[in-house]
């Protein structure tokens, strides 16, 4: 029997080593390389979900994120806009750094055919992930540009940007995209349109008058220049009604179109497909997703199996409808046994638009809970959005965290969980969310963040590292309208420049763990260090502005406008009609 124990003892050995071996391995395999899942909302406010107080919108699967997870109730986009807040989220730096921020009224990108877009020398974290043998995908909404100089260059396509696979718009979802939704045009087509024809309409009524009653000699000449005149609006602007969509909302699989326009049939659900698809063949290797989703910005829109569900109108049955999206990628996570191995991220763009209302005046935007603004201005409402983070074994379940936090962290949290270095050779504003999500550190590393209308620098946060304060500072802010109102009503969102601001010198100056409302700006009489804290902040902000370089500006007039030459459009049969389905066959996907 000697061999045999002689056996034994070596087969004890080897289940021990083994034993270790496994140990070590999963030591190991606990923290580095997750899969990561980036799940982000358009417009959706920080008073939608039910983790974050709603009692009345339905967002299960959001709130099931929140418990076995982290949130962040200072979460605070880099912008209160999307092109300029999506940009800063995929470079971990202010838009004003890449060019992503307009000087101009308009901030954001609003036809396919523009030139501008994110440069390709900014480094997205899709691009550090790939390099580092991630499989990354975009799913949803881009809007940070297609083309440069002709139609097929595709220099600030998703695909020049880091990921492998794109499905989704190049652009936004708008109300134009949906017939019968109104338009986003509304005071162009009023100034371009309706305005000139009503003068017109006049001046032809008095010359005819004038010349029935023989006080003035009209030649015929100038009735037939003046009706052409009519004519010639009156097609530009059924050219632009009937194109309108065609040439702006349509569904790209790659650098193809897949859908013009686009049809909001099973939307979600076939955006959703796609994800839980390239989930399932990526489950073997570490993976990138970002899901960027079309709701909740008008036009709204859903299945039927949430059209009319919610309590809150289509802009309710989005929210659900999304929610039931994130419910998912969570099960097929579950299901294929990946999310203790992948990092799970929630949150919106910026603050719900509150002037969303329709022709109706039934409200379509959504709710910042108890903050002041929304989309579009710097106030809490505009910029803190919901933050929630999901890694079961590392992340605590649970855990609530009101530290200062931006969506520019993102970056440098997924490079350095995927291993790779930061680059060196640029500022990158966005910290590492780790030390904080571990428990490892207590304090936001944001010392200072800059709140940016557009390109223009309209308020300073100051979490001193002593201190429970937040000061936050308004070197402008936007003149609501009607007065009284949340929000810019007259102009649908609110401006940053020129006659649509308030200058304050000194700043408005609040605290915002004192008053997150913003309801009372404090005085040297309520705060006594008023000079000195407002000293320290401009300093900073000094300090800051000096960081920012010349870069060519991406949203300028000639960068947004429409350049006819970079249209891209399918072609069928009949030619160029712009009008395709290569979706067809795979509607009603999704389950
Ligand atoms: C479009 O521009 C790219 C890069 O500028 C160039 O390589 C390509 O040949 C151009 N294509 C056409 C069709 O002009
Ligand atoms: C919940 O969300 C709906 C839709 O945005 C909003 O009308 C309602 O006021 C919100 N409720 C709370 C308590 O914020
Ligand atoms: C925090 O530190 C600064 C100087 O570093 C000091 O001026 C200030 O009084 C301190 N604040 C508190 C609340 O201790
Ligand atoms: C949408 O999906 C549902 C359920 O899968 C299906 O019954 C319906 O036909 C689809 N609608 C369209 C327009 O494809």
């Amino acid at each position: 029997t000697a061999p045999d124990r002689g056996e034994s003892i070596l087969g004890k050995m080897r289940t021990l080593f083994l034993l270790l071996l496994f140990l070590c391995k999963t030591q190991s395999q606990a923290a580095p390389r997750p899969n990561i899942v980036l799940l982000m909302a358009d417009d959706l406010g920080i008073g939608d979900p039910g983790c974050y107080g709603n009692k009345t919108l339905r967002t299960p699967n959001i709130d099931r994120l929140a418990r076995e997870g982290a949130k962040l109730t200072q979460h605070l986009a880099a912008s209160p806009l999307c092109t300029p807040s999506r940009a800063s989220f995929l470079t971990g730096r202010y838009s004003v750094r890449s060019g992503m921020a307009s000087w101009n009224r308009f901030g954001v990108y609003i036809f396919t055919a523009s030139s501008g877009g994110l440069p390709s020398s900014e480094i997205t974290f899709a691009k550090l992930l790939k390099s580092q043998g991630y499989s990354t995908a975009l799913i949803g909404k881009w809007h940070l540009g297609l083309n440069c100089h002709n139609r097929t260059d595709f220099c600030h396509h998703p695909l020049r940007h880091g990921f492998d696979d794109f499905f989704g718009t190049p652009m936004t979802n708008l109300r134009d995209c949906k017939p019968g939704e109104g338009t986003v045009f509304a005071g162009a087509h009023r100034w371009l349109v309706f305005v000139p024809l009503q003068v017109i309409g006049v001046a032809v009524l008095t010359l005819g008058v004038l010349r029935c009653l023989g006080l003035l000699r009209v030649p015929p000449g100038v009735f037939i220049c003046l009706l052409l005149l009519v004519a010639l609006i009156l097609l530009l602007f059924l050219s632009f009604l009937h194109f309108f969509r065609p040439l702006n909302c349509f569904l790209m699989r790659n650098y193809d179109i897949a859908q013009q326009p686009m049809s909001f049939d099973n939307l979600t659900q076939r955006l959703t497909a796609e994800a839980t698809g390239f989930i399932r063949r990526n489950a073997e290797r570490p993976f990138l997703l970002f899901l960027s989703f079309l709701h909740v910005h008008t036009a709204h829109f859903s299945s039927r199996e949430f059209a009319k569900k919610s309590q809150h109108g289509p802009y309710g049955d989005g929210v659900e409808e999304m929610d039931w999206s994130v419910g998912q990628i969570l099960d097929v996570l579950e299901e294929l046994k990946l999310a203790r191995d992948t990092l799970v991220y929630f949150t919106s763009d910026h603050g719900a638009h509150v002037e969303e209302v329709s022709a109706k005046g039934e409200q379509h935007g959504g709710s910042n809970g108890i903050y002041k603004g929304g989309k579009s201005n710097n106030w809490e409402g505009g910029i803190r959005i919901p933050g929630i983070l999901r890694w079961p074994g590392v992340i605590p379940a649970g855990l609530e965290i009101d530290e200062p936090t931006s969506n520019m962290d993102i970056f440098p949290t997924v490079a350095k969980l995927a291993g790779s270095p930061l680059p060196k050779d640029r500022i990158i504003d966005g910290r590492d969310l780790m030390p904080l999500l571990e428990g490892r550190s207590r304090r936001s590393e944001h010392e200072f963040l800059f709140h940016y209308c557009n390109a223009y620098l309209s308020a300073v946060r100051w979490s001193p590292r002593n201190g429970t304060s937040i000061w936050k500072a308004f070197y402008f802010t936007p003149k609501f309208n009607p007065e009284g109102a949340n929000g810019c009503f007259g102009t649908h969102v609110c401006y940053c420049l020129g006659s649509y601001v308030t200058h304050h010198n000194p700043p408005l100056l609040f605290d915002i763990a004192r008053d997150p409302s913003e309801r009372n700006p404090l005085t040297p009489d309520t705060e006594p260090r008023f000079h000195d804290i407002l000293r320290v902040m401009q300093e900073a902000a000094d300090h800051h502005t000096k960081t920012l370089p010349e870069v060519p500006n991406q949203l300028s007039v000639g960068n947004i406008v429409w350049k006819p030459w970079l249209q891209i459009c399918c072609s069928s049969s009949s030619g160029l009609s712009c009008q395709c389905d290569r979706q067809k066959r795979d509607q009603g996907v999704g389950n």
